[in-house]
């Protein structure tokens, strides 16, 4: 199967203004005014980008079947034209995290952190796609990206507050929310 890659490039060019940059933990990224992104062919050059951040797309490491098929039936793709709202989400997680078995991983992050439960709560208004970056070797473990319209944008603020207080979080060490519009 043929890896999808994706490129975000910070900079002068791109179809999202940066509105705001909030550091939630550890280091910033570089200013720029706004965001290009694109998977394979549609990625934008990291030539002359003030940063540019790059993922793949993989497979599912935590969700169950049956969790599975209940997002399948109400999550929404990306690109809606009512989605004038983005968050570009870079995290990084600790060595403890990693150091951990698979099924001590699962259960911080599910059963006792309910990451899926809370999220689910906000589909269909919230699109989202997960990229993992951590076996390329760049700053972030992930880019995690999301499209909404402008009135669920307080919707989208409390779904961040609420999983940043879970569990999970704790093994976050680094992560910037970046929020754009078009
Ligand atoms: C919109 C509602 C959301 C839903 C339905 C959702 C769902 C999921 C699911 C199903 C996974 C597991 C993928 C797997 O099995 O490997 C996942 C992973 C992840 N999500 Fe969310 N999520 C949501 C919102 C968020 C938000 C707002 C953030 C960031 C602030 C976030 C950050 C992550 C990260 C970093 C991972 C990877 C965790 C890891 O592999 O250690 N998610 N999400």
């Amino acid at each position: 199967m043929a890896l999808t890659r994706v490129r975000f490039a910070a900079g002068r060019v791109g179809q999202w203004k940066i509105d705001e940059v909030r550091v939630v933990r550890g280091e910033t990224l570089p200013d720029a005014s706004r965001l290009a992104h694109g998977e394979d062919a549609a990625a934008p050059p990291a030539q002359g980008a003030s940063w540019s951040l790059e993922g793949v797309r993989s497979h599912e490491r935590y969700t169950e079947r049956g969790e599975r098929e209940s997002l399948v039936r109400v999550q929404p793709g990306l690109g809606r034209p009512e989605s004038t709202r983005g968050a570009l989400i870079p995290i990084c997680k600790r060595a403890s995290w990693w150091e951990l078995s698979q099924d001590e991983r699962r259960t911080i992050f599910e059963d006792r952190s309910h990451h899926i439960a809370v999220g689910a709560h906000y589909l269909p208004a919230i699109a989202r796609r997960l990229y993992h970056a951590r076996e390329l070797g760049g700053p972030f473990d992930f880019l995690t990206w999301f499209e909404f319209a402008p009135e669920n944008a307080g919707a989208f603020d409390e779904l961040v507050a609420r999983l940043r207080e879970t569990e999970e979080w704790r093994y976050v060490d680094r992560e910037v929310e970046i929020r754009v519009r078009r």
